[in-house]
């Protein structure tokens, strides 16, 4: 399952496709798979309406930063079940969504929405061509798929740049980029017996990266012009999943058999004891579009 350049749809699979019932146990109302932004510091987070309402925040957040122009075309690289299509289907501002993903059951899910003038397409971004430019595009903790383990740092930056050539490519002159992302915060790589379980067991053919290495790789195409680190909210996220996998221990374990049921127990709170250890954090980076790539050495 591991690959040079990233998640194959094989290894995307592998994770997101163990169930909808089972994954609807522990998300939110709107299946958002990424930090949440949480505005209420004494509010329970796991309650649902809580956890929905953080995970809304987020993704506002990110549509009001993509800005996208009355009538405009917005991209998801990465919809997940379509917690941000289903936000920008009912926005004003949005004329059309697409979305990418590689998971059959996620593609199911989202058309299940029947959300208005929004397509989903189960393809990967490698292969995306549309036929007119977006105006802006979305992205939340997708990157981290887009390179593998076995990789060394300047072919992990070379696979990121390839990520953002494409965004440049598809989008208007002025085009934002939204990007979540998380990444590597301290000395820890992905080696050892962590990492190992994090490349075999969770998510096959995938490495986090760091943030010099986004910044690096965007620089040619983009203009870097915010990134705020969120670590609280990585953590409250994950403890809120967490205890609501806890609660549906039955109900998840008759959905996925024992063993998966306790693989995502140990997945889900080994990143909330690694973000706390400060070895990993969660950015939300936007970008402008450079109107002409620049010819930087290498
Ligand atoms: C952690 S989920 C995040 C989903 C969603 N953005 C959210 O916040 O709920 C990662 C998503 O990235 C998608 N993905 C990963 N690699 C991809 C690729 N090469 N092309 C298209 N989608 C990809 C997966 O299919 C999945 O939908």
């Amino acid at each position: 399952m591991t690959t040079t350049t990233g998640a194959t749809a094989q290894d995307i699979r592998f994770h997101y496709d163990v169930g909808n019932d089972f994954y609807a146990l522990w998300l939110d109302d709107t299946m958002a798979y990424s930090a949440a932004l949480w505005e209420n510091p004494d509010a329970d987070e796991t309650d649902t309406a809580v956890l929905t309402a953080a995970q809304r925040a987020n993704q506002r957040l990110h549509l009001d930063r993509a800005a996208v122009a009355p009538g405009g075309r917005l991209l998801d690289v990465g919809c997940g079940w379509g917690g941000m299509l289903s936000l920008a289907a009912h926005d004003a501002h949005v004329g059309e969504a697409t979305g990418l993903t590689l998971s059959p059951a996620q593609l199911a899910h989202v058309n299940s929405l029947g959300l208005p003038r929004v397509e989903v397409r189960l393809e990967d971004w490698r292969d995306h061509a549309p036929e007119r430019p977006y105006d802006a595009i979305v992205s939340l903790e997708a990157f981290e798929a887009f390179a593998g383990p076995d990789l060394t740092t300047a072919q992990r930056i070379a696979a990121y740049t390839e990520f953002f050539a494409r965004c440049h490519s598809w989008l208007i002159p002025s085009g934002t980029l939204s990007l979540q992302v998380i990444a590597f915060d301290s000395g820890v790589d992905g080696s050892g017996p962590v990492g190992a379980f994090f490349t075999r067991d969770v998510f096959p053919a995938t490495i986090l990266p760091r943030l010099s290495e986004v910044a690096a790789a965007c620089d040619p195409y983009f203009s870097l012009t915010a990134a705020h680190s969120d670590t609280p909210a990585y953590i409250r996220t994950f403890r809120a999943w967490s205890a609501r996998l806890l609660r549906n221990r039955d109900q998840a374990q008759a959905i996925v058999g024992a063993a998966t049921y306790q693989r995502y127990r140990v997945y889900l709170k080994a990143c909330e004891v690694l973000a706390h250890r400060g070895d990993l954090t969660v950015y939300r980076i936007v970008m402008r579009r450079r109107p002409q790539p620049l010819h930087l050495q290498a």
